[in-house]
């Protein structure tokens, strides 16, 4: 019994996440299989500071990355009434996302672990986004397709286990996210765009404008999404002056030119596959309009869709967590001594 339980304690992980405009802090029990491990999670989104500026100041981000990180781990200790000497390994997202920001978790992980005297994993962003909807209630076997729509990524993979990923297409330009906060800019939206768009999209009519589907029809599984933002903008300009009812129709239209070249293109790879099971994860996960059209296509052709919890679509500690100590139980070799690190803004995810 007593060994038991020192094997338990030493395989908590505690995840950081600052790769962006999140601030994430986790705690995953790696002796549990997902969902049941995640023992506590703590969040602190800096929107509201980025919002005057109309997106992301990355310099203003890592400042307050400083700020919030020490305070979100103690929250996550209390909640989940651990000891910070309980804590078995640090996983931390190296990249890719803002250098600065990367720096903060980065250094406060080795820091920490140096001080506890624990190994460090470090994490890819994107893996934790495709392996989040592994928390949900409903957590999806191996293997399956993932979309991975983000602020910064557009990608279709193929998924057979934790670390085996395989590209199967992705964006030659402009993020699917990019496209959503670009066009929302347009309509005078606050950022992050992409809940306003969906938002005013709901009162417009999709079929008022017929905007580009650059790639739809390419044959691959790649996605375009930089001639949207410019069919939309030139169609704001030959309009002037916008009423309520356009921006929405615009709105409305934007959308469904995303989400139905998101979902031709996931279809597409499903059938390429020969899989079953399609997870669905980043930021533009969490748009209700591409999960209606996901659900109506699963149906149709007879697959299973996955999503995360809506409050783990957005970037979170939660899947840092898992993603390292799934990493870690995968290859224990994985956790090495804090000390030397650097980060990767700039990182494929199937080098990692
Ligand atoms: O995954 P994420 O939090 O950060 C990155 O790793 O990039 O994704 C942020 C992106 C932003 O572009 C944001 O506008 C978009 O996800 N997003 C949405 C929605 N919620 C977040 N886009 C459309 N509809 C939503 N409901
Ligand atoms: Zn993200």
């Amino acid at each position: 019994m007593a060994i038991r339980l020192v094997i338990l304690v030493l395989m908590l992980v505690l995840g950081i996440e600052t790769s962006c405009d999140e601030t994430g802090v986790a705690l995953y029990d790696a002796t549990r299989a997902p969902p049941a491990g995640l023992r506590a999670h703590a969040l602190h989104s800096q929107i509201a500071m980025h919002q005057e500026y109309g997106g992301v100041v990355p310099e203003l981000a890592s400042r307050d990355h400083v700020r919030r990180v020490v305070p979100l781990v103690h929250e996550v200790l209390k909640q989940a009434e651990v000891a910070l000497a309980d804590v078995g390994a640090l996983a931390v997202t190296t990249g890719p996302g803002l250098a600065g920001a990367l720096l903060v978790g980065t250094s406060f992980a080795h820091a920490l672990a140096f001080a506890l005297g624990k190994p460090v994993i470090e994490v890819h962003h994107l893996e934790g986004h495709l392996l989040s909807p592994l928390l949900s209630a409903r957590p999806p076997a191996f293997p399956f397709v993932a979309l991975l729509v983000s602020g910064g990524h557009t990608q279709l993979m193929r998924v057979d286990d934790v670390g085996a990923y395989r590209l199967l297409g992705e964006t030659v330009d402009d993020a699917a996210g990019e496209a959503f906060d670009k066009t929302a800019k347009l309509l005078g939206l606050p950022y992050p765009g992409g809940p306003h768009l969906s938002r005013l999209a709901e009162f417009g009519n999709p079929l008022a404008y017929s905007f580009a589907r650059p790639l739809k029809h390419s044959g691959d599984l790649n996605f375009s999404f930089a001639g949207l933002k410019t069919s939309v903008l030139t169609e704001v300009k030959k309009l002037g002056n916008l009423c309520e009812q356009t921006r929405a129709d615009i709105a409305a239209a934007t959308v469904d030119a995303i989400t139905d070249v998101l979902t031709f293109k996931a279809v597409a790879a499903m059938r390429a596959s020969g899989l079953n099971r399609l997870v669905v994860a980043g930021g533009v996960g969490a748009n209700r309009q591409l999960r209606e059209r996901l659900d109506d296509a699963a149906r149709k052709r007879r697959f299973e869709v996955y999503y995360p919890e809506l409050a783990l679509c957005t970037d979170n500690g939660a899947m840092i967590a898992l993603a390292g100590a799934l990493r870690w139980r995968k290859d224990p070799g994985c956790a090495h001594a804090p000390g030397s690190f650097d980060v990767r803004p700039r990182w494929p995810l199937i080098e990692a």
